[in-house]
């Protein structure tokens, strides 16, 4: 029964890197929607893969906000590979709740991996003057340039209006995220159906462009809520790697 399994696991692992062009999908048994180890059990998955992907020379993680990345540096343990890790947050405060913070999660993962970390604050809403002025800071332009060279990027895909309420998004922009169908949200920025952008939030940090010269990316995410906006994200961006659960699964390949 167990080999049967492993079987289908994998034959849906190929279906979906097919159906969404992403080099490497892995799949965990369940649905993070119903129970909330699976979501950890995608954590520890991710774990598996950066250790693998970890390179001799200097590392840096840039990771975002998330229950799911949360998730990831929960199942981080010291390793010998991981001792020289410099984690940051990939970018600057998207108003999510302190748990949920990329600069909270880095801090966590850098203690639990025993690597060593550097936080970015910024406030969550910048006009475009504070945003000016603010890259131009001294401090803030260190970490930037830092954040800039990461080696492996470790980021969450969220579905657009359950983003936006989590953020207490204005009214305004829960309505454009309406009208413009947003179904997809990462990095913070929101995309429709086809994988086009249709608002990003202002803060500094990586944008989505800068993950081009990014050589290892992986996208956390998983629950038979969040197909479309996995399969809606990974249409015109795809991270190289996809760790989810048969939930998400499923539901994108039906
Ligand atoms: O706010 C940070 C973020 O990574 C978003 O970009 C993403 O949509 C969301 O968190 C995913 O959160 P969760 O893993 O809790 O669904």
């Amino acid at each position: 029964v167990v080999m049967k399994e492993v079987f289908q696991t994998r034959t849906m692992e190929e279906e979906l890197e097919k159906k969404l062009g992403v080099k490497d999908v892995h799949i965990v048994p369940g649905d993070s929607d119903e129970y909330s180890w699976v979501q950890k059990e995608m954590g520890r998955a991710c774990v598996g893969l950066i250790k693998q992907k970890m390179s001799s020379k200097e590392n840096i993680i840039a990771v975002t906000g998330g229950t799911s990345i949360a998730a990831v540096a929960e199942m981080l343990v010291p390793d010998s590979d991981l001792k020289e890790t410099l984690f940051v947050p990939a970018r600057g405060g998207l108003g999510e709740q302190v748990e949920n913070q990329a600069n909270t999660i880095c801090a966590t993962m850098a203690r639990k991996a025993m690597g060593s970390y550097r936080l970015l604050h910024v406030p969550d809403q910048l006009s475009k003057e504070s945003y000016e002025s603010l890259i131009n800071e001294p401090t803030v332009k260190e970490i930037l340039q830092l954040i800039h060279s990461a080696t492996m990027v470790i980021h969450g895909i969220g579905e657009a209006e359950t983003m936006a309420k989590r953020r207490n998004s204005s009214e305004e922009m829960l309505k454009k995220i309406h009208e413009k169908k947003a179904v997809a949200e990462a990095f913070g920025y929101y995309f429709d159906q086809s994988g086009d952008i249709i608002h990003k939030v202002l803060t500094i940090g990586l944008q989505l462009e800068d993950l081009n010269d990014i050589p290892d990316i992986i996208a956390v995410a998983g629950g038979s809520s969040k197909a479309d906006a996995i399969e809606a994200y990974m249409k015109q961006r795809p991270s190289q790697v996809l760790v989810t659960d048969e939930g998400a699964a499923r539901a994108i390949l039906t």
